[in-house]
């Protein structure tokens, strides 16, 4: 074990102090919006940088060079740095190309034609997983070493995010810790969501390029199989959630998928930070992808977008509350105990728009429920970034029902556009979402604890009812939502102690 090993689990100061600002930041993702997206993940990864390099760092971003980013739009050159990476006995040749989006900021991408000039960015076309996924993203992470120490500029801190990046830490603790380069180097990894930890056959272990000795309980195995996210788990300097609530779940076995004991072992290593949102691509009054543009003083736009957005779906004319769902149709999201009493939702003179893909058996209940409600309620399997503006935008109500949700980006979309959340008390939205109480008029939202149809039901029922009957409250309501600071500021803030952190602990 070399001496850094040692220092992950010395006892230093972890909690974040008073101290200067890293200069060097490198942020690493699989993904990150506008360049490719498939979840929150992206919206993070696009959007926290931008923070950091507003707040006076200099980053650079990380990301894979996938097919289905437009070289042309995004303006990437075509002359990049190239690079080699042993993966098992081959060497496999890649290329890095950079932009400089805004001030302060670049973006890299890692090309290589193999791993990533396929259609999908995790799944293939009938929707399994790529076999490949270790391979991929094994060189993914090495080829930002390997890009990083061709660059000359060392970074303080490398901010992981997900399986995809956790054998970052492990590598700088491992096949690179001679490399006087990467000396004061703090590692930082976010978790996102437990429920994806890159868990693959030991078979795949050669391509990883570490030493068999780390195949164990301690180490990177975990139940027999390799996983990617305990990699970094286990490696990293410092580790992070996307909410408060979430820190404290994953550390009980019904929120650490097989790892809370793991991360109650590093405790002291572990913060919960809040998720922002990036109010300039998420503000009703400058977006240009919704109807009409409005503010929480001027609420007329917020009219006209549920108007038109009921004539776009063809929605039954009716007074009452447009509630909606924009998800991924996934385990964890509740939307099996939505299919299950929206029936009676619409029953009750609620409409109803969702847009979302995912399981395909859940995608077939609601597609069915919409053909049968009698134009009451709408269903787009999908993918579909300015509709889910719209639907932000022309909703009143915006069901998030999850079983768990480490933060949840949707919901403080909605705050931000007038639109009620309904949530259920669990991770993020449990942070972010307060009661709406009739007599002291605090809250911004609807909020419930049991994971049930009939909570989730009662619930929905209780919040059309306020639509229905009081509706200067409910605008008053959405209105405080509206002015509500979900931001970046603050949690930038909290990432640029975390990262001196990171840094003095590699140390
Ligand atoms: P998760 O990352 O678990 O999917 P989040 O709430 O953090 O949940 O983020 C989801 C992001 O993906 C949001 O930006 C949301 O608007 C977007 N999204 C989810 N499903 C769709 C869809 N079908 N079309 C467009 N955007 C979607
Ligand atoms: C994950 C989580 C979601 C979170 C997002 C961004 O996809 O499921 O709750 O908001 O990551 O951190």
């Amino acid at each position: 074990m070399s001496k850094k090993e040692k220092t992950a689990g010395t006892k230093k100061a972890t909690k974040p102090g008073k101290s200067k600002k890293p200069t060097e930041v490198v942020i690493v993702s699989s993904e990150a919006w506008p360049w490719v997206k498939t979840g929150g993940l992206a919206d993070v990864a696009g959007a926290l940088p931008r923070a950091m390099a507003q707040a006076g760092s200099k980053v650079r971003l990380f990301i894979p060079l996938y097919k289905s980013i437009d070289r042309k739009k995004f303006k990437i050159p075509a002359k990049g740095v190239k690079f080699s990476v042993p993966v098992s006995a081959r060497i496999m040749e890649g290329s890095a190309y950079m932009i400089r989006p805004s001030k302060g900021l670049e973006v890299w991408f890692i090309e290589q034609e193999h791993y990533f000039g396929r259609d999908g960015v995790y799944l293939d076309h009938a929707g399994h997983d790529y076999p490949d996924n270790l391979e991929r993203f094994a060189f993914f992470c090495r080829a930002v070493l390997e890009t990083l120490l061709a660059s000359g500029r060392p970074p303080d801190v490398i901010h992981c995010n997900d399986w995809q990046t956790g054998l970052i830490p492990a590598y700088l603790k491992t096949i690179y810790v001679g490399v006087p380069f990467f000396d004061k180097t703090g590692s930082l990894i976010t978790i996102h969501n437990m429920g994806y930890q890159g868990r693959f056959h030991p078979s795949q272990w050669h391509l990883l390029g570490i030493s068999w000795d780390h195949f164990h309980p301690g180490g990177l195995e975990s139940y027999g199989h390799i996983n990617l996210l305990k990699a970094g788990l286990i490696f990293a300097d410092i580790i992070t959630t996307v909410s408060p609530t979430y820190a404290k779940e994953i550390m009980e076995p019904d929120g650490g998928f097989g790892l809370d004991g793991l991360l109650r072992h590093r405790a002291d290593r572990v913060h919960g930070v809040l998720n922002g949102i990036d109010m300039d691509e998420w503000n009703p009054a400058t977006d240009k992808l919704i109807q009409s543009r409005f503010n929480h003083k001027e609420m007329k736009g917020k009219a006209e977008c549920k108007a038109a957005l009921c004539e776009e779906l063809n929605l039954a004319p009716g007074d009452g509350p447009l509630l909606a769902v924009v998800s991924r149709l996934a385990d964890g999201k509740g939307m099996e105990l939505l299919a299950g009493c929206l029936k009676s939702i619409l029953a009750k003179g609620g409409r109803f728009v969702l847009l979302g893909s995912g399981d395909k058996e859940l995608e077939r209940r609601f597609l069915k429920i919409a053909s049968s409600s009698g134009a009451r309620a709408s269903v787009t399997i999908g993918y579909d970034e300015r509709f889910s503006h719209r639907i932000q935008a022309g909703a009143d109500i915006l069901l998030v029902p999850s079983r768990y949700e480490p933060c949840g980006l949707t919901q403080m979309y909605a705050l931000a556009y007038g639109t009620a959340p309904l949530v259920r008390a669990t991770g993020g939205l449990n942070d972010t979402v307060r009661q709406f109480d009739l007599t002291t008029e605090e809250g911004n939202g609807f909020k419930y604890e049991e994971y049930s149809e009939a909570a989730l039901l009662s619930k929905s029922l209780e919040a059309m009812e306020f639509y229905l009957a009081k509706r200067e409250k409910w605008n008053k309501m959405v209105r405080m939502g509206m002015q509500e600071d979900n931001s970046w500021i603050h949690s930038a803030k909290m990432y640029h102690k975390l990262y001196r952190l990171a840094a003095d602990l590699s140390d």
